[in-house]
Order: C-alpha cells, then structure tokens, then sequence
C-alpha cells in the first residue's frame, strides 16, 4: 500500500517534470534505471567493502575497527586440547626397531586411501637416505562414519595390517580439528620415537625430496631447532569468509608471532616434550600452524630460516630450471595424483647432470 502511493507519488513528480506524453515516459524510465542503478551499486559497494579494505590490512588499526565479529562463540576458535585422545590403531615399536634419523608424520583423512598409496610409492618409500633411516607415519582422525564406534574401520584396519604406518586417533578428523591431530602427533612422536633425531609434519599434496632434505639435517642444529617456510609479521585475518579468519574477540593481537607453515615444518625431537608442556598454557587456536607458533613463543624459543630461500617452495614456480625438483625439498603440487608424474621427473633429473655427488 505505502509502496503504491510512493509510485504514485513518484509518477506524479515525473508527470510535472514533463509535458509530453512521450518525454514523460522517458523520464520516468530513466528515473526508474538510475533508482535501480544506485541500489545495485550500494550492494556492491558493500559487499565487496571488506575483501577491499582487507588489501588495506597493513593498516592493523583500521583493520581492528573495521571487522566485527558476527555473533558467534568464540569458543567455535579453539579446540579441545589438552585432552585424552586415544590411538585406535597404533606402531608402537616400530621407531624402536627401526631407529630412524627422521619421521615423517602426514595427516590425511581416513577416506584418502589413494593419496596414502601414492605417497607409499614415492617419497614415502625412501627408508634410507645417506646412510640415515626415515620411517613415515600417516596420521588420521576418526571418520563421521568411524566415529561412534571407537574402532577403526574395517578397510583402515586392513590397510594398517598392510602398511604398519598408519596411526589414528579417536577425534573427529576435520579441518577445525587440525591443531588436535598436531598435538597428537606431538605426543605420539615423544612417547614413541624419543629417540629419533627430527621429525616433520608434512602435508600428503606436497612433493618431498627427501635425500634434500636429510643433507640440510646432516649440517643442522640438534637442539631446540624448528624450521620450514617461517612466516613473520603475518597478519592475523579479520575478514569473516576467510577460512584463517580470527576475531578480534577470540584472538587480540593483530599480527602472529613467527610460525612455520604447516605445509611442511622439521624439528628436533626434543621440542615435541615442550612444544606438550607449553600447550597446557596456551589456549588451543583451531590454526594449527599459528598454535605452535605461539607454543613456540611461550617457550622463548625462535625458529630457524632454512639454509637457503629456495628449498622450501609454496607453488610451482612458472619458469623452472632443467634441475628444478633435485634443488628443492619441498613444493606444494596441485593434488597428490601430479606426485606421480613429477616424481619421475625428479628421479630422472638425480640421474642426470643436475646432481654431480648422486643426489636420489
Ligand atoms: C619401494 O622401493 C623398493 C625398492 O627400494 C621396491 O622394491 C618397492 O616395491 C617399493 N614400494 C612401493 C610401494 O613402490
Ligand atoms: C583387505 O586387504 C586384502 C589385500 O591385502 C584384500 O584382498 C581384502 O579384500 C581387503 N579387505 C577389505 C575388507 O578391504
Ligand atoms: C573435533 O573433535 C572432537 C572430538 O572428536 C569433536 O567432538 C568435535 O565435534 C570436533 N570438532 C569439529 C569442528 O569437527
């Protein structure tokens, strides 16, 4: 109704803006178009304010008091740990038995069968490097499915009977969850392989080279040392959609204290009892790889750059040299399935020129 006299209203106003019948209905179609044209350019202007101001986000002051939070719990930002968790399926011997120099833990889903098995053909199976053992672990959750059950699942149980590398734990295996799955693997490797020299958390769409990566271990510090892609001054993320996004309300300060990305971090073994030990002081933020960061900083400990810029490598680079994949250790690949073509490039490079001391 108020909607009708409005129009009418309207219409009257144009009716007096014009004289002619024809002029008139020109009029009113143009007010009509530029009416419509502000409203859809308010929503857009809106919209997309935030993903706009957050390229402004070097400004941490505008950025604390442009975003909101919307109304949630901020409990929904952290995870329950400390706490029990137990392993349904475990190795509990095999670091005993195999003294390895470096584990390598892999957190993959349940369900991802084919990732664990394209891994177990390639850097997976690299059990001796330079006269070093490495031993692999795949790390897993439960499975919504799994979940009530307090038992693994019959193919994960068949496939662990296979492999022996397969540990899972019993919390629900979900992205919010990772900082669980972390100070699992934390615990798992303190209790069960103190006495390997490093280990790494690794991600499995990731290109490892692990011969790369023993060689820069061999020059390393043995104590207290945690490296990777060190990310500094990074900005905590105040744009809700974002799936790192942090409120003000659950996590104050604006910029994270200095963290190795989780795609693939190395440390000493002697940090994973302390990395456990701080964690009963620092509240469990669901970012796994910004928790064991500021774990890191409670303990006054700081992380080390790698040797070289070029070893830890987030994408692909668009131009890369004949020699690319010997000369790095790690790379993120599209998926797992690309693992398989880019291994074979990589083992052809180490028979080639590229490594003058054999270098696979
Ligand atoms: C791992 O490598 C060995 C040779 O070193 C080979 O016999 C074995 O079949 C490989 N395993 C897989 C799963 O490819
Ligand atoms: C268990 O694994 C074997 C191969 O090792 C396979 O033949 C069998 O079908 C598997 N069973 C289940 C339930 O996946
Ligand atoms: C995380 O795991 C716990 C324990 O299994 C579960 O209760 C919770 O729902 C999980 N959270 C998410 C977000 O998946």
């Amino acid at each position: 109704m108020q909607l009708m006299c409005q129009l009418k209203a309207l219409k009257m106003l144009t009716l007096s803006l014009c004289s002619e019948k024809t002029r008139c209905s020109k009029a009113l179609r143009c007010l009509f178009f530029s009416m419509l044209l502000l409203v859809i350019g308010t929503l857009i202007f809106y919209s997309s304010l935030p993903s706009w101001l957050s390229h402004w986000a070097s400004f941490p002051w505008l950025n604390q008091f442009y975003y909101t939070s919307p109304q949630k719990s901020i409990s929904e930002y952290f995870v329950e740990y400390p706490h029990e968790y137990r392993f349904i399926l475990d190795e509990p011997n095999r670091c005993r038995k195999e003294s390895p120099f470096l584990v390598l833990v892999i957190p993959v889903p349940p369900q991802d069968r084919r990732t664990r098995d394209i891994i177990r053909k390639t850097w997976g199976n690299q059990t001796t490097v330079l006269g070093h053992v490495v031993s692999h672990f795949f790390l897993l959750g439960l499975s919504r499915i799994g979940k009530g059950t307090g038992h693994p699942e019959e193919k994960v149980l068949n496939e662990s009977q296979q492999h022996h590398d397969i540990l899972q734990s019993d919390f629900l295996d979900s992205y919010k969850n990772l900082t669980i799955k972390t100070m699992v693997m934390f615990q798992w490797l303190s209790s069960r392989c103190p006495k390997a020299s490093y280990a790494m958390k690794v991600d499995s769409d990731m290109f490892l080279n692990v011969h790369k990566l023993v060689g820069m271990l061999l020059k390393a510090p043995q104590r207290l040392y945690m490296t990777g892609m060190v990310a500094r001054n990074a900005l905590v993320i105040r744009d809700s959609n974002s799936k790192w996004f942090l409120p003000v309300s659950a996590f104050p300060e604006s910029v994270y204290p200095p963290y190795s990305l989780g795609l693939g971090y190395v440390f000493s073994l002697d940090l994973t009892k302390k990395i456990l030990e701080a964690s009963s002081q620092v509240k469990a933020v669901y970012i796994e790889d910004v928790y064991v960061g500021l774990c890191m900083r409670h303990l006054g400990f700081t992380l080390t750059d790698p040797p070289d810029g070029g070893l830890f490598m987030t994408t692909v680079p668009f131009l890369k040299g004949n020699c690319y994949w010997t000369s790095v250790i790690t790379t993120i690949l599209p998926n797992s399935d690309e693992l398989l073509d880019v291994w074979r490039t990589y083992k052809a490079e180490a028979q080639s020129s590229c490594c003058k001391p054999a270098c696979a």
